[in-house]
């Protein structure tokens, strides 16, 4: 997907002209799941009447069309946006991408749908969290979706920011196939480090991939749970296609054990699953 050339990845939406993203039907599954987590955990915003949030670093164009279909979706602000716009719509809405067009793509649907507060950013998700923490209420209750298409767009410290504040729950997208394909390569360049410093004491770079994938996964959780949320591992879901293929892991991270309960809930993680920790 992200080595895919960016005409190849975008068409124009023939409603609105705008570019719409080019996705596998397995990204209804992870829109669901946003959508869920968002709607089971209402009355937790509820409480903080209108000091929360909703942030989403990777925001894409707002829209999405499953490949040789002619279906269209939300993109994942919109819809989390929606979402909770039918209950109790979130205080302020933060989302960015490093495309300037996606993220003007993505402003123009939300406003569509008249939904906001918003605050729009262009550049790399490191740099946006900053920007973006810099004006969040420490007391309030913020929710983040990072859904990169690789781990080379996330590196921890994206991770580190967001959690300066300490209500912020994090829903994390990881490209199994991306990580399966790379692992070797991201350790000789230096990726690995950006995306879990410190792993050469955990994982063995001479391990078999599957090995090493597990050892990594495992050690990036631990760095999460370094941070004071609650473990990761036991809600990371692994979602594998239609051949069975593994797709991408979700990983929700929360500091309140009401946050992991929710996700049990929303996601489906049966023993299968679950990474062999
Ligand atoms: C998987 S797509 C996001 C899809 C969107 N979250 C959705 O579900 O509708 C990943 C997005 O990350 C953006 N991107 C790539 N590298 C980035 C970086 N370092 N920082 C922020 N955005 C980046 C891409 O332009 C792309 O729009």
């Amino acid at each position: 997907m992200p080595t895919k050339r960016k005409e190849d990845r975008y068409e124009p939406d023939p409603v609105d002209g705008l570019p719409c993203e080019l996705v596998g039907s397995w990204v209804k599954d992870k829109h669901t799941r946003l959508r869920h987590y968002v709607d089971i955990s209402r009355a937790a915003r509820r409480k903080f009447d209108g000091n929360t949030s909703f942030i989403d670093l990777y925001c894409g164009p707002g829209r999405a069309k499953i490949n040789d279909t002619t279906e269209y979706l939300p993109g994942s602000t919109v819809a989390a946006a929606l979402e909770a716009q039918r209950n109790t719509p979130f205080g302020s809405i933060h989302f960015g991408d490093l495309d300037a067009d996606n993220m003007q793509a993505c402003e123009s649907r939300l406003a569509r749908e008249n939904l906001g507060p918003r605050h729009s950013y262009t550049g790399p998700a490191v740099e946006t969290a900053a920007k973006v923490v810099a004006g969040l209420s420490k007391s309030g209750l913020h929710f983040a979706f990072l859904d990169p298409y690789n781990i080379k767009s996330m590196p921890f410290e994206v991770i580190q920011t967001l959690a300066s504040k300490p209500r912020m729950d994090l829903l994390i997208h990881l490209s199994s196939m991306d990580l399966t394909r790379n692992i070797k390569q991201y350790m000789r360049s230096g990726t690995l480090e950006n995306f879990a410093p410190g792993w050469r004491s955990h994982v063995d770079p001479h391990a078999r991939n599957n090995l090493a994938l597990i050892g990594l996964v495992n050690y990036w959780c631990g760095l999460i749970r370094g941070l004071g949320y609650e473990d990761v591992s036991t809600g990371l879901e692994l979602v594998s296609g239609n051949r069975r293929q593994p797709l991408y892991w979700l990983a929700l991270a929360s500091r309140n054990p009401l946050g992991t309960r929710f996700w049990g809930e929303v996601s489906n993680v049966t023993p299968q699953n679950r990474l062999p920790f």
